[in-house]
């Protein structure tokens, strides 16, 4: 537990209070990260007022769900962990993956986090689909429809299994679908470089659920655009005298107050610097420019650069 003031201020997710600046486990794998930097790094984000922390049983067989437990366990009472089925590990590294959309093994992940995390419920619980890139595309009997997915979240939230549903990587007309499930948060690629999912802001605003955007700052993959390699950002963080990490992720917070973000990091300089993000004020000129690094008629970056081919990454 900690007094620290929530980094970015406090939103919603569900019936949860978190705040808007939280932080993205993926990167906390033992490839990545060791133990000892691991928990470090928990803890560190934890005293700073994080109190939302996304994560997946897929990452390296459950191992970063592991470190989560063993860095915070017992948990403060409002730490508010959020995780996400649909995939299965199958090297020890976060990627690759295998497919894992059927309903029983939507099951099967729910109660691997619950186990790997020493939880009785996990506050909310992603059913990540296949429909948009990148990462895996389903076939075969992977190929699962909506609503018998929806009908093992809502049986596992019945259950007291997982407190409340969110979906990620899908389009507007899937979350029009799902919608009447009672989701609560829509988990899709977004950042400055990648406006491609803008509709889904706009609904996640129009129903007043959270909009939580993966890939932040542009991933840790290579040959994926890097938000502080973009020379406007960094322009404009060079005027600011702030990171272009910074001005990337202020830029998310200031498209809308449901805006929540799970930035990713192995070091904590960086999560400090990630967190103070939310005391950058982003003046009408500097968002203007921002707003014009992508250009969502052609949904390439203003240079010239085409983001299609990280969107259709498989
Ligand atoms: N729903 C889904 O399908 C899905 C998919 C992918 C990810 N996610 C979630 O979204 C979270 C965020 O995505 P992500 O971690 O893949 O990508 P990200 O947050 O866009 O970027 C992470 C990368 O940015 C670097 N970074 C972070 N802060 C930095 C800073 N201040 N300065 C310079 N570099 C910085 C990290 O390197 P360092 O470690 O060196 O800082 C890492 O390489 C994940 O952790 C995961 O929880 C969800």
């Amino acid at each position: 537990m900690t007094d620290a003031p929530h980094p970015g201020g406090v939103t919603e997710i569900g019936e949860f209070e978190v705040a808007r600046v939280g932080y993205g486990a993926m990167q906390l794998d033992p490839e990545s990260a060791s133990t000892k930097d691991a928990f470090a790094l928990l803890r560190r984000a934890v005293e700073l007022g994080v109190n939302h922390i996304d994560t997946a049983s897929f990452y390296s067989y459950g191992e970063v769900n592991r470190r989560i437990r063993a860095a915070l366990a017992p948990y403060g009472d409002d730490l508010v962990i959020v995780s996400k089925v649909g995939a299965k590990s199958v090297t020890g590294g976060v990627i690759p993956l295998a497919a894992a959309q059927r309903p029983a093994e939507l099951r099967a992940a729910v109660e691997a986090d619950l186990t790997q995390l020493g939880l009785d419920r996990i506050h909310v619980v992603n059913l990540r689909r296949l429909e948009l890139g990148p990462g895996l595309e389903a076939v075969g009997d992977q190929i699962v429809d909506l609503d018998d997915q929806l009908a093992e979240m809502i049986a596992l939230r019945d259950e007291g299994k997982i407190g409340a549903i969110g979906i990620s990587s899908v389009p507007l007309e899937t979350v029009r679908r799902a919608f009447p499930a009672g989701i609560v948060c829509v988990q899709n690629a977004y950042s400055v470089l990648n406006r491609a999912q803008e509709d889904l802001l706009e609904f996640c605003v129009a129903e007043g659920i959270a909009w939580v955007p993966f890939f932040p700052l542009g991933s840790s993959f290579p040959g994926f655009p890097k938000v502080a390699d973009d020379p406007t950002v960094r322009a404009i963080a060079a005027d600011l005298g702030v990171t272009p990490s910074q001005i990337g992720l202020a830029w998310l917070l200031a498209q809308a107050s449901n805006t929540l973000l799970i930035p990713g990091t192995r070091s904590i300089a960086h999560l400090e610097e990630n967190l103070g993000s939310d005391r950058i004020v982003l003046r009408a000129d500097a968002l203007a420019r921002l707003d014009a690094v992508y250009d969502p008629s052609t949904d390439r970056l203003a240079n010239g650069d085409g983001i299609e081919a990280f969107l259709d990454e498989r």
